[in-house]
């Protein structure tokens, strides 16, 4: 146990829908990704400043097949091919969830074949099993420590193999994602705010203005970016009203910075704590160019393996999801086709 499996054959058809990205894919053999299609429906919800739950779920099923048929055009497969088919249970938006369940649901039926309900928060870390960079890659070592940070969660997890996670810290008011989407939106940046944030940041001073670090009591590994984000909405607002000047380039940068050193610095605290040699990064927020450039320097200073997903991996996809169903599949998982949606299902929950 605690090992990765040998990559074998097997066919594993994904669907997400847990959100807003009405996504499929399929994967073979846990790494090996033949289709990822991903239909975002960033448009349809833009003009709303986030996600409208009801519109999610229409769109989900208006876009559902077309993903589905062009994924398996892509892999050049047909639906008889499949071995093993999967979808997002949780969490998420429950009406979005059950579009994609129901869907596989129905395909597991009717082809005859096992199914197998993932928890979305661990697709995220699975997104580190796929192959991105080509058939050299090697796969994550276990034990490790994964830092899923996304716009709905900012989690610490320890893996001792698979199917066995501990979640060690969570944020105990807004997720990191959320944190940079809130604060973009009072910039008037738009939704999502994270890529407009660190794209600004490029060029600006990380040191031209304080913002707080919220490290809790002595060992915890919790986070929480509420206190971050009020400072930043009042820093706004003193420059509105003529008390203060200042770039958007130095604030983003100065505000990217603060959620980045907090997110190292726990996550280190974490691989001490559990005493693993390898990290992963996941979810939206590791897209981000500083906190993988802060991961890198300071795992390599600690003598650390460290993966993290290509960027386009790391926001929502399927491809994960059939990672993630592979290697439960494998690890003995088997979901009943009763299976129900379950929007707040927690990280070591199938
Ligand atoms: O994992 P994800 O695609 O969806 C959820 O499951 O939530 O994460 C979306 C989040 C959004 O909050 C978005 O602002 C953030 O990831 N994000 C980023 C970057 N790219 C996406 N945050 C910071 N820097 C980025 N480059
Ligand atoms: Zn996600």
């Amino acid at each position: 146990m605690g090992q990765t499996p040998r990559s074998e054959s097997c066919l594993v058809l994904a669907i997400e829908t847990s959100c807003d990205e009405t996504a499929v894919a399929v994967v073979d053999g846990g790494r090996r990704i033949l289709s990822s299609v991903v239909a975002s429906q960033l448009d349809l919800h833009r003009q709303f400043g986030g996600v409208v739950p009801e519109l999610a779920s229409r769109k989900h099923v208006e876009l559902l097949l077309p993903v589905l048929d062009q994924a398996l055009r892509e892999a050049d497969l047909r639906l008889a091919d499949i071995d093993l088919v999967a979808a997002t249970r949780g969490p998420g938006l429950v009406g979005a969830l059950l579009v994609g369940l129901t869907a596989a649901k129905a395909l597991a039926l009717a082809l005859d074949r096992p199914f197998v309900g993932v928890n979305h928060l661990e697709g995220h870390l699975y997104a580190n099993f796929l192959q991105s960079a080509g058939e050299k890659e090697d796969a994550p070592i276990l034990p490790l420590v994964c830092l899923i940070a996304s716009g709905g969660h900012t989690e610490l997890v320890y893996m001792r193999a698979h199917g066995d996670l501990e979640l060690l810290g969570q944020t105990r008011d807004d997720a990191a994602g959320e944190a940079f989407d809130k604060v973009a939106r009072e910039l008037g940046l738009g939704y999502p705010g994270g890529p407009a944030i660190s794209r600004l940041a490029r060029q600006g001073d990380p040191e031209a203005l304080a913002f707080p670090r919220a490290y809790l009591e002595a060992g915890s590994l919790d986070f929480s970016f509420s206190g971050l984000k009020t400072h930043a909405v009042r820093l706004l607002t003193a420059r509105r009203q003529g008390r203060l000047t200042f770039t958007d380039a130095d604030f983003c940068a100065g505000f990217q910075e603060a959620i980045v050193t907090v997110l190292v610095d726990k996550t280190l605290a974490a691989v001490q704590k559990t005493g693993v040699q390898q990290v992963l990064l996941a979810g939206g927020v590791v897209a981000n160019w500083r906190l993988r450039q802060e991961f890198q320097r300071r795992t390599q200073q600690a003598g650390l393996r460290l993966h993290a997903p290509a960027p386009w991996l790391c926001t929502d996809n399927a491809a994960m999801i059939a990672a993630a169903a592979y290697y439960a599949y494998h690890s003995g998982q088997r979901s009943s086709l009763a299976l129900d949606a379950d929007p707040s299902l927690v990280v070591g929950v199938r």
